[in-house]
C-alpha cells in the first residue's frame, strides 16, 4: 500500500481522499531478463550442442521485421546458433509447411518460432502452421500440445510472454499464492495461458475481456492486475485498487507528442497509474524483454529435452 497522509491528491478524474501518493515500484524488465538469460547460459554449458533457434517470417510488416531480426540477433549474442527465414508475403501454404517439416527434422535446430501475426493478405492458415510445428521444438509454445500440458499441469514449453511475466514477478519477489489476480484479455497468446500459469501459482484468477460489462469494478477488485488488451491506456489509475501491483503487457504505437514520425509505444496502462500502483511495469523496457529472454530460455530448455539432460 501507498503511504496516506492527509493531504489529498486527484488521478485522472479520481479524488483518493486523504492520500499522500507515492510512485509505484517499477518492474523493470532488464535486470530481470539478464537473471533468465544468465540462467539460460548455465545451462547451455552442459549441453552437448550449442542450441539453434530458426526464426520464420511471412512478410515484411516493420514491427514483424524488427522482431525477428532482434530474436535472432539476441539469440546470436547469447551464444547460441540460429537462423532466419524471410518469407515474402505471398508465399504458399505448402511452402510454408515442407520449411516447418524441414526444420522439425532437422537435428541441429532446437526451437522454431514463427512469427505471428501473418499478413491480412496471406492465403496460410496460422493454425495449421502452428499445429505442424513439432511440440518439442515450438519454443513459443503454442502448439496445442503444449497448451494441453500447460493445464493438466505437465512438462511441456510455456508460451514466451505469460512465463515471462511470472519470471518478472518472481525477478521482484512479489508471491501471487492467494492473492486475485485480474487479467484483462482473453488471447490465446497471453491472457488464457497466463491464467493457467497464475492457477499454477495458487492465485485467484479472473480473466476479464471485451464483453465484461463493467471493467473498472472488475479490476478493482485485483491484487495484481496484468493488462493484455492492445488498447492505449484502457486501464486508469480510478479503476486500481491503491496498492495493487499492475503489469503492462501492451505494446500500442501511438502518435508522438513530440513529432516523432514513427510515434511513441505505450502500454495498455495509464502512467497515471504509478501515483496509486505499489509496482508497476513499464512500456518499453518492461515485459517485452522478458518474452525475447524466455523465447531464448525455452530454446535451452528444448535442447536439453532433445538431448535427454
Ligand atoms: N510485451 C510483449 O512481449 C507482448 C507480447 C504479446 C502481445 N503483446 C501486446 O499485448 C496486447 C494484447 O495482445 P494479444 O495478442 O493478447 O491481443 P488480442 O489477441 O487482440 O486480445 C486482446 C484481448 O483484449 C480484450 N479486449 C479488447 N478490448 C477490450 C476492452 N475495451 N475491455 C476489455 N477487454 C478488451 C479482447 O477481448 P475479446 O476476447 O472479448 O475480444 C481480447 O481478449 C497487445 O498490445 C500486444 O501488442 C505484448
Amino acid at each position: 500500500m501507498p503511504d496516506l497522509s492527509p493531504d489529498g491528491a486527484r488521478i485522472d478524474g479520481a479524488r483518493i481522499d486523504g492520500a499522500r501518493i507515492e510512485a509505484a515500484r517499477v518492474l523493470a524488465g532488464e535486470p530481470a531478463a539478464a537473471a533468465l538469460l544468465a540462467q539460460a547460459q548455465a545451462k547451455m554449458q552442459a549441453l552437448p550442442i550449442v542450441p539453434k533457434l530458426v526464426v520464420v517470417r511471412i512478410g515484411d510488416d516493420p514491427a514483424s521485421v524488427y522482431y525477428t531480426r532482434m530474436k535472432a540477433r539476441r539469440a546470436k549474442k547469447l551464444g547460441m546458433a540460429s537462423g532466419l527465414h524471410e518469407l515474402p508475403s505471398d508465399v504458399s501454404e505448402t511452402a510454408v509447411l515442407e520449411l516447418v517439416a524441414s526444420l522439425n527434422h532437422d537435428p541441429l535446430v532446437s526451437g522454431i518460432l514463427v512469427q505471428l501475426p501473418f499478413p491480412k493478405t496471406s492465403a496460410v492458415s496460422q493454425a495449421k502452421v502452428l499445429a505442424a510445428i513439432d511440440p518439442a521444438k515450438d519454443v513459443d509454445g503454442l502448439h496445442v500440445a503444449n497448451t494441453g500440458r500447460l493445464w493438466a499441469d505437465e512438462p511441456g514449453l510455456l508460451p514466451c510472454t505469460p512465463a515471462g511475466v511470472m519470471a518478472l514477478l518472481a525477478h521482484y519477489g512479489i508471491a501471487v499464492a492467494g492473492q486475485h489476480v485480474v487479467i484483462v484479455g482473453r488471447s490465446h497468446l497471453v491472457g488464457k495461458p497466463l491464467a493457467g500459469l497464475m492457477l499454477r501459482a495458487n492465485a485467484t484468477v479472473t480473466i476479464a475481456h471485451s464483453r465484461t460489462p463493467d471493467l473498472a469494478a472488475t479490476v478493482r477488485q485485483a491484487d495484481v492486475v496484468v493488462a493484455a488488451v492492445g488498447r492505449p491506456w484502457l486501464i486508469t489509475a480510478a479503476m486500481v485498487r491503491p496498492g495493487a501491483v499492475v503489469v503492462d503487457v501492451g505494446i500500442n504505437r501511438v502518435p508522438d507528442p513530440d513529432g516523432g514520425e514513427d510515434g511513441k509505444l505505450v502500454g495498455d496502462v495509464h502512467p497515471e497509474v504509478a501515483m496509486v500502483a505499489s509496482a508497476l511495469s513499464p512500456v518499453p523496457g518492461g515485459v517485452g524483454v522478458m518474452t525475447v529472454a524466455q523465447l531464448l530460455y525455452n530454446t535451452v530448455l528444448a535442447a536439453e529435452q532433445q538431448h535427454q539432460l
